[in-house]
């Protein structure tokens, strides 16, 4: 028996075919945990869980799932189950980040309904929908879990041009105290990572970096030199692998008492 623990666990990871959610199903596969990739990104997803098997061994599957879709997260459950048996642990993590002014007197890069909706939808009803869905599995098994919401230091923090992005990171920290309060007695875990500044993943595409540098008047540029500069204590930014050896930890029986709180994972940039 490993440390962890966590061989033959099963495990829903949601935006798992890139970024923060691929490196924590590889960090899963690690250790021995079977994985269903779920992203909207079905081809991408496919080949996560291909690359797991090949390199890591155990099972993996992938499936196109559309976190804000009902209906979409529902069968995504079920195939999980028809697979392995099971859940045991629920990462939430796809997540998307438009950057936006709340006024821009140029008219160029304001929020709309529209942004705030899509942002809302996928940031934070999509977290809704797979915890929903994923505990009612798991209170049906009676074996209880660990529901990871990924979150960002940015929703205790605030975010210049990214306000709404912080406010959904911000309800995610809220529903993490919530359902921990409600399933706690259930023997289901409900805890939250909170990444600060992370080496590059998709979500800092250059139409990111375009808009972002936009709302904070300066060039992109600029804004990559800036963000090289941030002042970190750690002095670096953070390993995709940092954030997956901390849903690793999380996931497995050795933080059993940690409930309800969410683990910044800043290297210090910011305390909350
Ligand atoms: N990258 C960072 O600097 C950073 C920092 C703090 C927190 N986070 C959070 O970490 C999470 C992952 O971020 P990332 O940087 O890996 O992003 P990413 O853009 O690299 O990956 C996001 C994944 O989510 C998937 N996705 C998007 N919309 C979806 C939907 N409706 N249904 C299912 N899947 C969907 C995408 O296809 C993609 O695979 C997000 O919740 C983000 O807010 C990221």
């Amino acid at each position: 028996m490993s440390w962890l623990n966590l061989e033959g666990k099963v495990a829903v990871v949601t935006g798992g075919a890139c970024g923060i959610g691929r490196a924590v199903c590889e960090g899963f596969a690690d250790v021995g945990i079977n994985t269903v990739v779920a992203d909207i990104d079905l081809e991408s997803a496919s080949k996560t869980a291909a690359e797991l098997e090949k390199k890591f061994g155990g099972s993996h599957i992938a499936t196109a799932t559309n976190v804000t879709d009902k209906a979409n997260v529902d069968a995504m459950v079920r195939e999980a189950i028809e697979a392995f048996g099971k859940i045991d642990i629920l990462v939430n993590n796809a997540g998307i980040l438009i950057p936006r002014l709340l006024v821009d007197p140029a008219g160029k890069e304001e929020l709309t309904e529209q942004i705030l909706d899509k942002m809302i939808s996928i940031n934070q009803k999509g977290y809704f929908l797979c915890a929903q869905a994923v505990a009612r599995a798991m209170l049906e098994s009676g074996k209880g879990g660990v529901i990871i919401n990924m979150t960002s230091e940015s929703g205790l923090e605030g975010s210049e041009g990214q306000s709404v992005y912080a406010a959904t990171k911000a309800a995610i920290y809220s529903m993490t105290r919530s359902w921990a309060k409600e399933l706690g007695k259930h023997n289901i875990r409900v805890v939250g990572i909170a990444p600060g500044i992370v080496e590059a993943t998709a979500l800092r595409s250059e139409e990111y970096e375009r808009a972002v540098a936009y709302t904070r008047g300066i060039t992109v540029e600029q804004f990559r030199e800036k963000y090289k500069n941030i002042s970190i204590p750690l002095g670096r930014s953070c390993k995709l692998s940092e954030i997956a050896n901390t849903a690793c930890f999380l996931a497995s029986e050795r933080s059993s008492y940690i409930h309800g709180t969410v683990v910044n994972v800043s290297g210090g940039k910011s305390r909350a």
